[in-house]
């Protein structure tokens, strides 16, 4: 039997590249893989992982998808990870936020192909929902609150209504340790370990909350899927939270890292999320209620390693 073919959109990312490295750490590696970047290929990431194929394609106006049909074929598997993702950019361009958040270059190439069987996995956010109340299930009411959460809702409303396979993660702020090849962004818990290590006094929000997860969580909650596909191969609709296993806010965060790291639990000043203007509206409460997550995993050998204790800033 043929590899299956996956491609990962975003793969130059912060999940993205995690998510490589995830593929190449299966047995055997039992598929073929290929990547998208749009700014360019990282060398590091070239060079750890030389079996994959990557071509450069830009959400935007759909360039670069006919190579990779000439290259590499129609996959089986896509896993978007390609976004705008800082939400103040979101906020400044939003035209720029709508045109890459929402698929519809990868839809238009997607369902060109005359067998429409690829399996699409999506990644939103926990930013669909306004963040008035806790412990959010899928089917609460979504009221995104800012230009990146509007996009990511979009996006899902094109999933669901263009695709029959498909998978919509919303994820949580996603942790863990830094990319083969560095991404640009500023990651959660190494800003706060360098901002603490600085020594000085830094704020943070007592009321704001989140469910953190551990990128290779994410990781293998994909794989999960992937894996569940093929073995099956019953077409899912599925929208999933993807949360970690704990509700915290800002303040709990700092300490969890200030802890780990050694640094002064005193340097931590607690504020208020709505003394600070930071340019772009912030849900306070997105925590999430992942029981459907935690069901689905439980078929599998899949667990949380919960990464809050393990590798936070390695
Ligand atoms: N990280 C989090 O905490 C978090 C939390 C919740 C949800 N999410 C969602 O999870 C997904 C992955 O997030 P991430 O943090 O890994 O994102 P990221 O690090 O910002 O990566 C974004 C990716 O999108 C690509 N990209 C940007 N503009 C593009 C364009 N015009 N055409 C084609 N590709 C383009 C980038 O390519 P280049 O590298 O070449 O620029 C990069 O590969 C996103 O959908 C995000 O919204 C992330």
């Amino acid at each position: 039997m043929r590899k299956k073919k996956v491609l990962v959109v975003g793969g130059t990312g912060y999940l993205g590249q995690h998510l490589l490295s995830g593929f190449s750490e299966i047995d055997g590696v039992p598929y073929d893989i290929a990547f998208t970047y749009h700014s360019f290929a990282p060398e590091a990431l070239l060079g750890a992982l030389p079996h994959l194929l990557s071509f450069q394609v830009d959400l935007k106006s759909g360039q670069g998808f006919d190579t990779i049909t000439e290259n590499f074929g129609q996959p089986d598997i896509v896993v978007n990870c390609a976004a705008i993702s800082v939400p103040r950019a979101c906020e400044v361009d939003p035209v720029s936020a709508f045109s890459v958040n929402v698929p519809t270059a990868i839809g238009t190439w997607l369902l060109s192909f005359e067998g429409r069987n690829t399996l699409f996995i999506h990644l939103s956010t926990d930013q669909v929902y306004e963040g008035v109340e806790s412990f959010y299930n899928e089917e609460d009411e979504t009221i995104p609150v800012n230009v990146y959460g509007k996009s990511k809702l979009a996006a899902e409303q094109y999933v669901s209504e263009k695709f029959s396979n498909f998978a919509i993660l919303r994820s949580s702020i996603i942790f863990g340790p830094q990319t083969i090849s560095p991404v640009p962004k500023s990651l959660p818990v190494q800003w706060i370990d360098a901002t603490l290590s600085e020594g000085n006094e830094v704020e943070f929000f007592h009321d704001e909350f989140r469910c953190p997860v551990y990128v290779k969580d994410v990781v293998n909650v994909i794989i999960t899927l992937i894996k569940t596909w093929i073995s099956e191969g019953k077409q899912m609709q599925l929208l999933l939270n993807v949360g970690g296993p704990n509700r915290v806010s800002r303040v709990e965060m700092a300490e969890t890292v200030a802890e780990i790291r050694g640094h002064k639990k005193s340097l931590i000043k607690r504020v208020s999320a709505s003394s600070i203007d930071r340019g772009v509206k912030s849900p306070a409460d997105i925590s999430m209620n992942i029981g459907k997550l935690i069901q689905i995993l439980a078929m599998s050998p899949v667990s949380f390693t919960d990464g809050v204790r393990l590798t936070l800033c390695s």
